[in-house]
């Protein structure tokens, strides 16, 4: 759908970026109704058991103390505390309906206050005692025991296809490897926040979330009110990463005291309070098993995951996926279990399953390359897919060849010499490593409108979510595109329930819904306008047919005659503001076709032979992941998938205390995140695709790919510099001395 001159893969400013620096852009806790009060949580001490007492007399008695709200006085739910809405927008939730501990954390009760401060100050004056219980704290211990999911995730726990033994007996070299990865926190810089406003038995909700639909859905379930009473609004959001694709505790609970003290509510979490209460990634251990021929083909691959999930729900951190759908292999058995622990819900976080998996796989990968002293490039080459292995359909498309030869030669891997330790820069150990990188595309029905405005601008809306993506960005190319008016004379609104709805904005899938559904909606929009002005006598268009009339630069034009021109503005003057509506969803070819992104990640690793420091001064990556929409915001999103990766590979662990079932680092400053002292060059390239099969932008999404493999990458190359194979991520300096 476009040409030299198209707006689409432009790499323009962000939209909103003018808001965003100078502070105008408002994210949910700083709408401020009159009168707000200030609401904080008060969670349990303990990893298990039932509260006893709960002593709120002296707190109650503070100044400027509103309300204490606890299991004793709150209000009965419909649900009970249980789920009211599947994920991934609703959870098990804690919402003091029972007296029941299920981990250290837990919401136990809700003050609120005329001002933050005293309601943190009350807060701590509210005495708790429990009944203690034995509780799971150790995954080492739990997984001993795991068992198959209650209900299945996103995909299937268990897929097995050809002939897993045969394979195996058919292989003659073998890699049998265990790698594991750790809990991790989300931790986006802005917290989860919900301000709740009541307006007789209508709610208003700001919420930092990345599904206004999700928490309207499950708050009106929850507290047993029509969906329609409720209106969620969020118009940016401080990054997602997962935690904000479900509704948590803390939402329904800032409505449940708003209702209660009769005033508006702002509930704001801690930092801290983000490391339990609204999900996290779970910890997993992956068993691995490959088998091949002499030329590295694969005869055999096997991939078993054990994740944790919380006593409260389970959770499947889909780590085998990737193994599905990566190589060409015969014989495959991937399966996930789960051991159950005393800790808040797991959830998705930043290409769940995808990120931990190809940990995995791809570290595992290596090790053949090296067992059968073949370059680690060219195994993946003789084992390409060229259709799905699990399922055998076709892709719909697939460029992963040209990633591997492009940021192979962008990255000058011909420079490598095989052997483990064998590149040095002076006493620096150096290592060269690479990974594939993937991430399946999805797309779920969506809807939008277009408006032109009697001022000749188009408004554009959809109930979707910019976490800072670039979603209001890459809507607006695509419907000045499609309508053929200026990008600045369009303006895209989302983050509120009462315009058209679209789904959560997780799983990469954004773009892929929600532009169809603006595409759809600009080009009935068009017709529309070509319809009218084709009909109106005082319009230069009068009575020309619709298929010689085209729009271009705002400008309504009859194709054989340049001198019958109009601006939209005058039509819109006329006629009053004239709009139209769509919807999108997949269609057959999501039966036909398996649809991923694929990318080949390379990685130069320095490692200190005598302290074990690691540093990565540099990543070229080049991706497959369909048409660009916008060369600068893709690429930031790209770059910062990537320094996720960097971070999920050296520093980010959430330790959890096997005594108390706290986290000893839910802070940002023992929870590392990669700074900018820690990111190198970070080269990123795309290659030419237009997947028009999978939907009609030609573009798959491209929100977690960045982050996958580049752990393993980053393994293999610590491997190379080292010839220490570390299996458990992170990789610290401990594990390289
Ligand atoms: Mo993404 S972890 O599906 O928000």
């Amino acid at each position: 759908m476009t040409d030299d001159t198209s707006v689409l893969g432009q790499p323009i400013d962000r939209v909103d970026g003018v808001l965003k620096v100078t502070g105008r852009a408002r994210y949910a806790a700083e709408f401020s109704p009159d009168n707000v009060a200030f609401a904080v949580i008060v969670q349990s001490t303990v990893p298990r058991g039932r509260i006893t007492r709960i002593e709120t007399a002296d707190a109650q008695r503070l100044p400027g103390v509103l309300a204490i709200l606890t299991h004793r006085n709150a209000p009965q739910l419909p649900q009970k505390g249980r789920s009211a809405v599947n994920p991934p927008a609703g959870r098990t939730l804690s919402l003091l309906q029972d007296d029941v501990v299920h981990y250290n954390g837990q919401p136990i009760g809700v003050v609120v206050a005329d001002t933050f401060e005293r309601a943190v100050d009350a807060a701590e004056h509210v005495r708790v005692s429990y009944a203690l219980q034995p509780a799971a704290l150790r995954f080492d211990q739990a997984k001993r025991a795991p068992r198959p999911p209650k209900q299945e995730g996103n995909s299937p726990s268990k897929k097995s296809w050809g002939d897993i033994d045969a394979g195996m007996q058919q292989g003659v070299v073998r890699v049998d490897a265990t790698y594991s990865t750790p809990m991790e926190h989300h931790n986006p810089m802005e917290p989860h926040a919900t301000v709740a406003q009541w307006s007789g038995d209508r709610l208003t909700l700001y919420d930092a979330t990345q599904y206004v639909s999700g928490v309207r859905e499950t708050v009106a379930k929850t507290l047993g009110i029509p969906s329609d009473n409720i209106r969620v609004i969020d118009p940016f959001v401080g990054g997602g990463f997962g935690c904000k694709g479900s509704t948590w505790s803390h939402v329904v609970l800032a409505a449940m005291a708003a209702r209660h003290v009769g005033r508006p509510v702002r509930l704001v979490l801690a930092r801290p309070q983000m490391f339990g209460p609204v999900g996290g990634r779970p910890e997993t251990e992956q068993h691995v098993v490959l088998a091949a021929g002499r030329d590295g083909r694969l005869t055999a691959v096997r991939h078993g995951v054990i994740a944790h999930t919380s006593e409260m729900e389970d959770f499947v951190e889909p780590s085998a996926a990737p193994t599905r759908a990566l190589y060409a292999c015969a014989n495959g058995e991937t399966r996930h279990l789960l051991a159950t622990l005393n800790v808040g819900v797991a959830t998705f976080q930043r290409a769940p399953g995808e990120s931990t998996g190809t940990f995995a796989i791809e570290s595992a990968m290596d090790e053949l390359a090296y067992t059968l002293r073949m370059d680690p490039v060219q195994l993946r080459l003789v084992n390409y897919a060229d259709s799905e292995p699990q399922s055998g359909k076709p892709w719909s498309s697939k460029k992963l060849r040209d990633c591997y030869s492009d940021a192979a030669a962008r990255f000058g891997w011909n420079r490598r010499t095989p052997e483990p330790r064998s590149m040095r820069d002076g006493r620096i150990l150096v290592g060269l490593g690479m990974a594939t990188a993937t991430y399946p595309a999805h797309r779920r029905p969506a809807s939008a409108l277009a408006k032109l405005m009697p001022d000749g601008t188009v408004v554009v809306q959809s109930g979707t979510h910019d976490l800072g993506t670039g979603t209001y960005t890459v809507m607006t190319q695509v419907a000045a595109q499609t309508l053929g008016v200026p990008v600045e004379r369009v303006r895209f609104e989302l983050g509120d329930t009462a315009l058209p709805s679209a789904p959560v904005s997780g799983g990469s899938t954004t773009v892929s819904s929600v532009g169809p559904a603006v595409h759809a909606a600009c080009v009935a929009l068009r017709e529309r306008l070509i319809g009218r002005a084709t009909q109106d006598g005082q319009s230069a268009m009068s009575g020309a047919r619709a298929t010689d009339v085209d729009i271009d630069g705002g400008f309504l034009r009859v194709r054989s005659d340049a001198n019958r021109r109009e601006p939209l503005a005058a039509l819109a003057q006329r006629a009053g503001p004239i709009e139209a509506r769509a919807e999108a969803k997949p269609g057959e070819e999501e039966e036909r076709y398996a649809s991923r992104s694929f990318g080949a990640v390379f990685v130069e690793a320095r490692v200190d032979p005598d302290l074990g420091i690691v540093r990565i001064p540099r990543i070229v990556a080049t991706y497959s992941v369909g048409r660009v929409l916008n060369r600068k915001t893709a690429l930031s999103q790209l770059q910062g998938g990537i320094i996720w990766g960097v971070g999920m590979a050296l520093f980010e662990e959430s330790l959890l205390d096997p005594r108390y079932g706290r986290y000893a680092n839910n802070n940002l400053a023992e929870y590392h995140v990669p700074v900018c002292a820690d990111i190198g060059d970070i080269d990123v390239a795309y290659v030419e695709e237009d997947d028009t099969i999978f939907n009609v932008l030609g573009a798959r999404g491209i929100g977690e790919i960045g982050i996958t493999g580049v752990p393993a990458a980053i393994a293999n190359a610590v491997y190379h510099a080292t010839g220490t194979r570390v299996r458990r991520l992170p990789i610290t300096l401990d594990k390289l001395l």
